[in-house]
């Protein structure tokens, strides 16, 4: 490299480091008193995201199936202490089924009926899936299908017109890595997230016109119950808390990274240690060897069943 060139090229990265820092700076958002939908509220990421948001100062809206268990997390959310410090809002709560998409203009409704509108929608509910596929009935891949894709979709077609009307919203997903990787024995559960991650990429696209930003946000394992209410091939709950899933990140650290991403409006959000994220980018540089490990993957689990 000439005399001249390292200077150059120092000064280069220098400004570039110093834009990063400034656009990251400039976008910094607060959600004080911001309206914020969060489905799958009643527990694992969703309800420690109800709990960072709530402190934050957002004014919630709390969905998901059991209205005992949503009442409950209300209940914690107002006696925690460490919401006092800034203007807090009680969270309403919603109660639907997103896996039954013909009910969800009606509880559309009822969320745009809380405060007559919605600034950020946090699409988190989800269940997951364990089976071979030789094994599991088009039925599970279905219901894994409807909880996981339709029924967000749905919601945030439903959603969608009053923002759009408003020009002004933002549509968070909370994906998985499992919607940039497919890993075996996880047919239903990464199908349904690389759906979602599609989905999700086209309304960026067609979103942005409106001012509308979309976050797509994809998290390697969380200590949640995740795996303990995952569905096997026969429809029946799997019940078993993974070990990579107890090893996990935890809810609280993902559900701040969830905050900071609304807050700067990002895009795309890839919540992974270095082997997950890794194997993202084998996958798209160098597929055989990607395809090679999953087989190698899956033959050593078959052994071990
Ligand atoms: N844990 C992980 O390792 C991990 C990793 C990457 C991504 N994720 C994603 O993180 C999100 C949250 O999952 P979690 O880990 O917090 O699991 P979780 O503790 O099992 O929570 C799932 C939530 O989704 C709700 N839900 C499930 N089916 C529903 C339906 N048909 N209609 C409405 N709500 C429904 C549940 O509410 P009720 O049962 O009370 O209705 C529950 O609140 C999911 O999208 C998941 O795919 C998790």
């Amino acid at each position: 490299m000439g005399g001249g060139t390292l200077p150059l090229v120092l000064t280069g990265l220098g400004v570039l480091l110093l834009y990063r820092i400034l656009t990251r700076l400039r976008s910094r958002g607060s959600v004080q008193g911001v309206v914020v939908v969060i489905t799958g509220a009643s527990s694992g990421l969703g309800k420690e995201c109800a709990k960072v948001f709530h402190a934050a100062g957002a004014r919630l809206v709390l969905c998901g199936r059991d209205a005992g268990r949503l009442q409950q997390v209300v209940q914690e959310l107002t006696a925690s202490t460490s919401a006092k410090e800034k203007q807090v809002f009680p969270p309403s709560t919603v109660v639907f089924d997103l896996a039954k998409t013909d009910t969800i203009g009606k509880a559309a409704e009822e969320i745009l009926k809380c405060y007559g509108h919605v600034d950020v929608l946090i699409n988190n509910a989800g269940i997951s899936y364990r089976g071979n596929i030789l094994d599991t009935h088009i039925s599970v891949q279905r219901e894994v299908m409807e909880t996981n894709y339709f029924g967000p979709i749905s919601l945030t077609q439903a959603l969608l017109p009053s923002m759009v009307h408003r020009r002004s919203g933002h549509i968070v997903v909370i994906s998985s890595v499992q919607g940039k990787i497919a890993i075996p024995y996880r047919s239903a559960y990464a199908a349904s997230k690389h759906a979602t991650q599609a989905f999700f990429d086209c309304l960026r696209a067609e979103m942005e016109q409106y001012g509308i930003p979309v976050t797509v946000i994809s998290p390697g394992y969380i200590q949640t119950n995740l795996s303990v209410n995952a569905v096997t091939g026969d429809g029946s709950k799997y019940g078993v808390l993974d070990k990579t899933t107890a090893a996990g990140q935890k809810p609280k650290d993902v559900a701040h990274a969830v905050l900071e991403a609304v807050c700067q409006r990002s895009s795309d959000v890839l919540l992974a240690g270095p082997l997950p994220s890794l194997a993202v980018y084998l996958r798209t540089l160098w597929p055989a060897l990607f395809f090679k490990l999953m087989s190698s993957r899956a033959r050593k689990e078959q052994k071990v069943k």
